[in-house]
């Protein structure tokens, strides 16, 4: 079947923004059109870029067209930010990125849009760096991020907020995680050299491995003996934190699809007593099958982690392990979407559902017993603040500092913090506190 890449890049890029689906879903769906893989590569490049530059493109599109189109003809405005893309950031001869684009308009059945968007993209291209010096100005407009979580960046961070936000306009490594129940990473990098596919071992992940291009892992060596799985190195972290040891009694609180999961039981060959809680059904699913296909065994139960009464059969847990549900802002440069669906009303309330859950949770551990509290994101409010009022409210609890060669702390503050980029991580923070024992 021959697909117009462009055109499904649009559709999937409308998906998005006009009715708020997933980028996941929406990528999943529109690239399935496609045999041709360039074909397919080069509309997900298209779909990622407009997404992760979207408000830049927006900027300068405002400047070249004042009077804004109407919300039926957001077809219209995706287009011209699909041509404006490709003139900034593709290697597409120009003349190629403004007939192809203008051509679209035929796709959409608005050939009035035909004029309108070759004058608009032929003004840009003699006036390109006026324009782009002028948008430039303004830090959200730059590094393409919104104005509220710009603010917050540059507050938390005020030595890396550019570093940040630069990180998540980049294309994301793919790192895997090797099983040490099926062999060794140096074993996994020899059989993948001797299949000619460029990785390295991580250099602050013991099992993680990075491959130099992206690909379709089930097609690596040892995918059907679970040899591997996806996971980035940020991630993996929590397994070793963690340190899962044979008949050890685990809750997961916020379990799939299984990531962590499977890899506390890799590290204690199987032999922890791990019983994982989801609250999504749909989700729980992907997690049995990750187990199956590892081989690893976990008690598993559908429930909301905020109410132990529903699930909880009394039996105190010697760990913890709550990554929580969050804002996922560390992992923007994975998920581009994440810039226009987040909104500072939905962090207040992630802020809370993660204060229920730890209440809720805290009870359940032994005395002398470790919570491991996670999230991938880079916001205080749902780490570092999260946290410290935790601490303070709990008598019980003090924080082991974590000591390690990754992330970073912040003076005062508990936790480690991984910004995006950093060492080729996602963002991700970390906090491990025991409960004081009495005796
Ligand atoms: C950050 S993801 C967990 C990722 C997982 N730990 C892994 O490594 O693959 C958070 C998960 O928590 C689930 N969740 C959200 N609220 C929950 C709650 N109140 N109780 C239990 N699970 C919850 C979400 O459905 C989501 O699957």
């Amino acid at each position: 079947m021959v697909v117009n890449s462009r055109y499904i890049a649009l559709k999937i890029c409308l998906t998005v923004i006009e009715q708020g689906r997933s980028l996941s879903q929406a990528l999943a769906e529109g690239l399935a059109q496609f045999d041709d893989r360039r074909e397919r590569a080069f509309a997900q490049n298209l779909v990622f870029g407009t997404l992760r530059w979207q408000e830049r493109l927006e900027a300068i599109r405002s400047h070249l067209l004042k009077k804004p189109l109407k919300a039926k003809d957001e077809d219209v405005n995706q287009l011209i930010l699909l041509g404006l893309y490709q003139i900034l950031y593709m290697d597409t001869p120009e003349h190629a990125a403004v007939s192809e684009t203008v051509n679209l308009t035929k796709s959409l059945k608005k050939p009035w849009a035909r004029g309108l968007i070759n004058g608009v993209l032929r003004s840009f291209l003699r006036e390109k760096d006026a324009i782009c010096a002028e948008v430039d100005k303004k830090p959200a407009y730059r590094f393409a991020h919104p104005q509220w979580f710009t603010k917050a960046m540059r507050k938390a961070y005020p030595e890396h907020w550019e570093q940040i936000l630069a990180a998540n306009n980049e294309p994301a490594p793919l790192t895997l995680r090797v099983n040490p129940r099926v062999q060794t990473r140096e074993a996994f990098l020899a059989s993948l050299a001797d299949n000619e596919i460029d990785a390295s071992a991580h250099p602050k992940a013991p099992f993680g491995v990075v491959l130099t291009q992206s690909q379709d892992v089930t097609h690596l060596p040892s995918y059907d003996d679970g040899g591997f799985s996806v996971q980035d190195a940020a991630a993996q972290q929590a397994g070793t934190l963690l340190a899962p040891q044979a008949g050890e009694h685990i809750l997961d609180a916020c379990a799939a699809p299984g990531g962590k999961t499977t890899h506390l039981l890799e590290l204690s060959d199987d032999q922890a007593n791990v019983f994982a809680l989801e609250k999504e059904p749909e989700r729980m699913e992907r997690l049995s099958e990750n187990l199956f296909r590892l081989d690893l065994h976990a008690d598993l139960d559908v429930g909301d982690a905020a109410q132990p009464d529903d699930w909880w059969n009394g039996a105190a847990f010697d760990k913890i392990l709550l990554d929580a549900p969050c804002s996922a802002t560390g992992i923007i440069r994975r998920h581009p979407d994440i810039k226009w669906h987040r909104t500072p009303e939905d962090i207040d309330a992630l802020v809370t559902t993660q204060a229920a859950i730890l209440k809720a949770l805290w009870p359940l551990l032994k005395p002398g017993g470790r919570l491991l509290y996670a999230t991938c994101s880079v916001l205080p409010d749902e780490n570092r603040n999260q946290m410290s009022a935790f601490l303070q409210a709990t008598d019980d609890a003090r924080e082991i500092p974590i000591e390690a060669d990754w992330g970073l702390t912040i003076e005062g503050a508990p936790g480690r913090q991984i910004l995006p980029g950093l060492d080729g991580m996602d963002g991700f923070y970390y906090c491990l506190i025991e409960k004081i024992s009495s005796e």
